[in-house]
């Protein structure tokens, strides 16, 4: 038999009981953590939000209390009034918060039992799909507890950064037409029109535009979006973003600065961290330094240029490359040469194959000499002149791509540099390292599509200087787009938008749309230009993104409540899931199984 709360009230929580509270009677209400049953005493840890308190049941305690705290188990939910004393001088536990005192129960009420549950409770080696499936009961775990207090934290103080600053938070639909981000949309079907959908936003792009059209003049949301796409670590198909939009502003600069602002309140009131002022990097740069769009920035190895002293070298992998107006480049990993085996070199073959690479080349110097792939065909000159521009001293070794495709030898370098730093702890802890990166091209090429396509949307200003080349060059254009990167993550991104109706006709020319393309797909959109646009610009943050870098996770599901799992699924209710055949009727669909 369990007890009723019968209108009882806690009166602190668990884990803000300390010394003041000695001598007082107090209430506390929760989870058995642990218990020991030692006959005359029975202790137990009591678990609630903020923590735990130890309480002990001693023989001065009436008989029936006695009795009901014997028959306590692990996540039983309690609610016990006593006195708060002192521990002994022995019994102190430093590690925990409460540990200096205890609670002398009085009285127990037994509010819920529990069955054994399927892991113990904090356990964060039990497996995460068992963790995921009573995903009710991980939620129990003091971390994950501590993450989403954190977020909530950060959601505050985002919602009184923008209100300061004069934005206004709307909400805008879940259920409307497919936005222009590019990924999968969900797709809702309508009971009212058979055989329309609905399509959830991949962001509020285009509701955020209409919303300046509309005279909102700043905007901000807290806002979920939805992406149908291959899940990673810090991806989820229900995610939510810190959306801003802001109206008479056509420099990137004038966005850029308040979203700036934003993240240092961010950082400042959630770690006390001040983190100056965010450098910029152009897109070119961090391509040709870093490999990535979003390099990493906590550590060096950066990616240098090697063609120029390989040329002529005797090496015909690099020769040729070279003689085809190719790229030889490499990275240097200090003091490393003698960890790296044979095998391991082999391993970081395969490694940069995976990014298109056709294979790895390496010069080292050990204690026992040259450690090298291509050495010998070197002569004593070369090598001497190699050593000296990478400036390699015993115990560096470089690692070199050589292709004739310049974003495969960057790219392939940038994911090595993160590989090796991650294999040899190069990446310091507790550090941040943010930039913008600026510049971006305006288009790039699909090659499966055969045809230009926009590297942010088709909303997105060229910079001014480049309108000339749209058309004609759009390899060349640049776009007034900006991303933030926290830790070699893209934190968000945004854009200056078009405004000119002559400008976005242009643009969607140059992609490939159709008049017929653009009016269906964003036909309404188009014509609110029509009626008076200001200039306006905006940027998204992943919310979830933020909270992994300010929890110090990097496992994005850490930070969500109930989040889906690789294949987009949710352990815990089964979605997705069929549904009745009449719902389906409902809807006038028909299910192809393919068995
Ligand atoms: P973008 O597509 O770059 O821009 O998204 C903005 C930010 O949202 C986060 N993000 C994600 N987080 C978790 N899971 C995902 N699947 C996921 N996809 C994106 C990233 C990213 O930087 N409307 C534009 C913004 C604008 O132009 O104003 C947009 O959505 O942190």
């Amino acid at each position: 038999m369990t007890d009723i709360l019968g209108g009882q009230k806690r009166t602190v929580y668990c884990g803000l009981v300390d010394k003041s509270f000695v001598g007082q009677q107090i209430s506390v209400m929760g989870w058995v953590n642990r218990r020991r049953d030692l006959g005359s005493l029975i202790f137990l840890q009591v678990r609630d939000r903020t923590g735990l308190l130890q309480v002990v049941f001693d023989d001065a305690v009436e008989k029936d209390v006695a009795e009901k705290a014997s028959q306590l188990k692990l996540e039983y939910v309690i609610a016990v009034t006593g006195t708060v004393r002192m521990r002994t001088e022995g019994n102190v536990n430093p590690d925990m918060k409460t540990g200096e005192v205890e609670l002398v129960g009085e009285q127990l009420k037994i509010l819920s039992i529990a069955d054994t549950p399927p892991f113990s409770i904090g356990d964060e080696k039990a497996g995460e799909m068992l963790r995921l499936k009573y995903r009710y009961l991980d939620l129990r775990r003091e971390s994950l507890q501590n993450n989403l207090i954190t977020r909530s934290k950060i959601c505050h103080v985002v919602r009184n950064y923008f209100d300061e600053n004069g934005f206004i938070e709307v909400e805008t639909p879940f259920l409307g037409k497919s936005t222009p981000e590019g990924a999968r949309d969900y797709l809702v079907p309508s009971r009212v029109h058979p055989g329309d959908f609905y399509a959830l936003p991949q962001s509020p792009q285009m509701y955020k535009q209409l919303l300046m059209i509309g005279g909102i003049d700043r905007y901000y949301q807290i806002a979920k979006c939805f992406r149908d796409e291959d899940l990673r670590a810090n991806r989820q198909p229900e995610f939510t973003q810190i959306d801003l939009e802001m109206s008479f502003v056509d420099n990137e600069e004038d966005v850029m600065s308040i979203a700036e602002g934003m993240v240092k309140r961010v950082f400042s009131e959630i770690k006390g961290v001040d983190l100056g002022d965010f450098p910029k990097m152009t897109y070119s740069v961090a391509m040709e330094k870093y490999g990535s769009d979003k390099p990493d920035l906590r550590f060096g190895m950066e990616i240098c240029e090697i063609g120029n002293v390989m040329k002529d070298s005797g090496f015909v992998v690099f020769d040729n490359c070279l003689n085809a107006n190719g790229f030889v480049k490499g990275i240097v990993l200090k003091g490393h040469a003698s960890d790296l085996s044979r095998k391991d070199l082999d391993k970081l073959v395969e490694f940069v194959k995976t990014y298109k690479a056709k294979g790895l080349a390496w010069y080292g110097l050990t204690q026992d000499g040259v450690k090298s792939s291509f050495a010998k065909n070197l002569s004593q000159e070369k090598q001497d002149a190699l050593v000296a521009h990478l400036g390699l001293e015993v115990g560096d070794i470089a690692l070199i791509v050589a292709d004739t495709n310049y974003e495969t030898t960057v790219v392939s370098l940038g994911a090595l540099r993160c590989e090796l730093a991650s294999k040899f702890n190069l990446i310091p802890k507790d550090t941040y390292a943010v930039t913008w990166i600026v510049d971006f091209p305006l288009f790039e090429y699909s090659e499966e599509e055969s045809r230009w396509t926009a590297k942010h949307h088709p909303f997105t200003s060229p910079k001014n200087e480049d309108l000339p080349y749209i058309k004609s060059e759009p390899g060349r254009c640049r776009a007034k787009a900006y991303d933030l990167v926290i830790n070699g993550d893209e934190m968000g991104g945004g854009s200056m938008r078009i405004y000119n109706r002559d400008v976005q006709k242009l643009m969607f020319e140059a992609i490939g749309l159709s008049d017929e393309q653009i009016n269906d797909r964003f036909g309404f959109f188009v014509n609110a230009f029509n009626y008076g646009t200001p200039p306006h610009g905006g940027l998204s943050f992943g919310l979830d993104r933020l909270v992994m870098v300010l929890c110090g996770t990097d496992n994005i599901k850490e930070t969500i409540a109930f989040p889906k799992i690789q294949n987009a699924s949710c352990l815990m209710c089964g979605a997705p899931a069929d549904v009745d055949q009449k719902q389906l009727d409902d809807l006038a669909i028909g299910i192809i199984k393919n068995d």
